[in-house]
This record gives C-alpha cells, structure tokens and sequence, in this order.
C-alpha cells in the first residue's frame, strides 16, 4: 500500500470528470486499509469503490481510498437459502453474475447497476421492483475511530429509499467492509414493474417458465436501451431521487397535469422524477459538455470535456424549473464532493 501525490480521479469515477486528489491509494485487504488510515491520520479521506455515485465538482484535498478488497464465499446453507458473504471492493454486477450462474436467486432484477458491493447497502441500491434491504442479512463495517470490526443487521442499518444510517446518522464513520446476503435455493421471480414481462415476452420465453437468468438478461437488456454505458458516456445512473409527495399535493397536480403518474408509498405518493423533468423540456437537451440524457431524463451525462461545477450547475437549473413548474423539490441521489 502506497500513498501517492496529485493524481488524477478521472478514471475513477463514471461521470469520467478530471479532478485531481492530493493524495491516493489503492487498498486490497483490511490490514491496508487500517495502515492507510494510520498513516493519513490528520487529513481527510473519502473512500470511494466504483465512483459509480459520485459528482466531483472540484479538486479533493485529502487522502482518497480506493477500495480493492475482494472475495465471495458461502457463509451458511440450509435446504431453501445461502448466505453469500462478499467483500465489499467486488463489483456488484459481477457478483450477480457469480450468483446467477450459481441459481442463487434474489439480485437478478439488479443487474447490470453499476459500483461495488459496499454501495449496495451504503444507498440501499434498487431497480425493477427489489431493493438491497429485500435480500440483506447483515454486514461487517470497520468504526473509522476505533479501527474496530462491528456487526450491523437489516434493522440497524435503517434502510430506507436510496438511504441507510451510513449515509446519515453514521456519515463518515464506518467503512462497509464485507455484505451477506440471504439468497433464494427456490426462487420467487420480481416481473411486475416496469417491461420485464414485456421483454420476457420478447425473448419468447414464457412467464411461469422464466428463470432467474432469462429475468437477469431481461434487466440488462432494459436497462442497456435505457441507460447510457459509462464507459462510452460518462454518467452517474440517476442522478436525482424519485421525489415523495403528499397525497392531497399529488391531487391538486393531477387535476392540473392529467399525465402526471404516481406510485401509492407509505408516506405519499412517489412521483417519478424523469417524467417531471421531461415536462421542464430538458430530456435529451445539451448544455455545453453536459446535459440531461435523450433516453432517460435523470440521468445526467458527460459528453467528454465537462467540468464537475458544469454537471452541478445543470443539476441545479434542473431542480429550478421542476421547482417552479410542480411546487416539488428535486433532491440528488449522487453524491456531491
Ligand atoms: N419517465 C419519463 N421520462 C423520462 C424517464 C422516465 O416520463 O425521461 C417515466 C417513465 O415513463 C416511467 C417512470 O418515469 O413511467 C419511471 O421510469 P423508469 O422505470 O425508467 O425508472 P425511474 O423511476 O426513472 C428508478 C431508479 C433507477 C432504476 C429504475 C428501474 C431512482 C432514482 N432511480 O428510475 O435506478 O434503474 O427505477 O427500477 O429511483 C439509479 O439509482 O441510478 C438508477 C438507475
């Protein structure tokens, strides 16, 4: 483990943006991590997997972590589940790939998302109706003070929409060291949202004989028509959250915008955050180097050359207009160095 000066983030982090770290490194096992921890003591450090959540408007004056820690193995088996421990530097795409060929089911519908294992549960990753907290059974996190290994299970983990006590209460203070996940022997297949059955259908495969592997191709194959490839466009997934409205709200908007949809939650309505930003005009618009993607309205792209402030000063045009056209505030699910 080696601690280098002034290097680039470029190709560390999806939206491809050029900001420099004053210090770097790359930790492959925990006893790294803690030395580089040690070793930095007095400056800043952001950790940081597959950057695959990250706006990086200036330069980072610290020490930046690359998490390379990796490994998956059975922690326990019984007749209907395995317990798959996976290090937290793995790359999630890979692991559901691991586990599908393994006809271990319950992260099919996540494929394809971008990041590491440790993201998972740091924003409780989610796509096509399933959730990390739908399939987590606990993690191991290092305490940043203490340089201690603690045990977190679902309930202290407070997961919630794109959320979870690390990025709130524990901001900063823990480190995602390794994620089990309690996984299906016999499966209960997730078709309902979105096209999956559509495009099920489309493969000419038959619903009640669709496997967690046809579902898995399923999701790739919707999420690559919808979703720009980071390493041809950098982007950063969605980059807003779907915005949660109170239900008398939702009313007053429908009775104005007919088209308006909304998803019944506990605690209101869900409205979808790419259809509002379509209504403002900005799907498929370019400003300079950055703009709003044409196929999928949240997604903010880096056409080659853009500046971090550039994206951000987008983001926050966007959050405006949607602002003033819908009464709703638009709030980012990225994460903005
Ligand atoms: N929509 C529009 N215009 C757009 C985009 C979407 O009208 O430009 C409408 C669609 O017609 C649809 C609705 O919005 O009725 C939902 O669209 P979609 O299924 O594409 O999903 P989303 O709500 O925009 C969320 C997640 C995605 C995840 C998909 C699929 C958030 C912030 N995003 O997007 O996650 O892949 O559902 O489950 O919750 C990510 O977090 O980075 C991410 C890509």
């Amino acid at each position: 483990m080696t601690i280098q000066k002034n290097i680039s983030l470029k190709p560390y982090n999806t939206f491809g943006l050029d900001a420099n770290t004053s210090h770097f490194c790359q930790v492959n096992s925990l006893l790294e991590l803690k030395q580089a921890l040690i070793e930095s003591e007095n400056i800043p450090h952001l950790i940081i997997g597959g950057g695959s959540n990250l706006l990086l408007t200036k330069d980072y004056e610290g020490l930046v972590i690359l998490n390379k820690i990796k490994g998956i193995q059975i922690e326990k088996e019984t007749d209907d589940h395995v317990y798959v421990k996976a290090y937290s530097g793995e790359n999630w795409h890979e692991l559901v790939q691991y586990c599908v060929n393994k006809n271990w089911g319950g992260i099919e519908n996540l494929s394809l998302i971008p990041g590491t294992v440790g993201a998972a549960p740091m924003q409780n990753i989610g796509a096509y109706g399933v959730e990390t907290e739908n399939v987590f059974d606990h993690l191991e996190a290092l305490n940043l003070e203490t340089l201690e290994i603690e045990k977190f299970d679902k309930g202290a983990c407070e997961f919630g929409y794109r959320e979870s006590i690390f990025k709130r209460k524990l901001k900063g203070q823990y480190f995602i060291y390794s994620v089990t996940f309690c996984l299906t022997k016999r499966h209960q297949l997730h078709l309902e949202y979105g096209d999956i059955k559509t495009v099920l259908n489309e493969h000419q495969i038959k619903l009640e004989e669709a496997t967690i592997l046809d579902v898995s191709n399923a999701v790739i194959s919707i999420r690559q028509s919808k979703l720009p490839d980071p390493k041809v466009l950098g982007n950063s997934g969605s980059f807003f959250k779907n915005p949660t409205i109170a239900k008398n709200t939702f009313e007053t908007l429908k009775s104005q915008f007919p088209d308006i949809k909304g998803f019944e939650q506990a605690h209101g309505i869900k409205v979808p955050a790419g259809w509002l930003i379509e209504q403002c005009g900005w799907k498929g618009k370019r400003v300079g180097e950055t703009g709003s993607h044409a196929q999928q309205a949240l997604v903010l792209v880096n056409y080659g050359n853009a500046k971090g402030n550039e994206v951000y000063q987008l983001a926050l045009a966007i959050i405006q207009s949607v602002k003033e056209k819908f009464g709703i505030v638009l709030e980012p699910e990225v994460n903005i160095i």
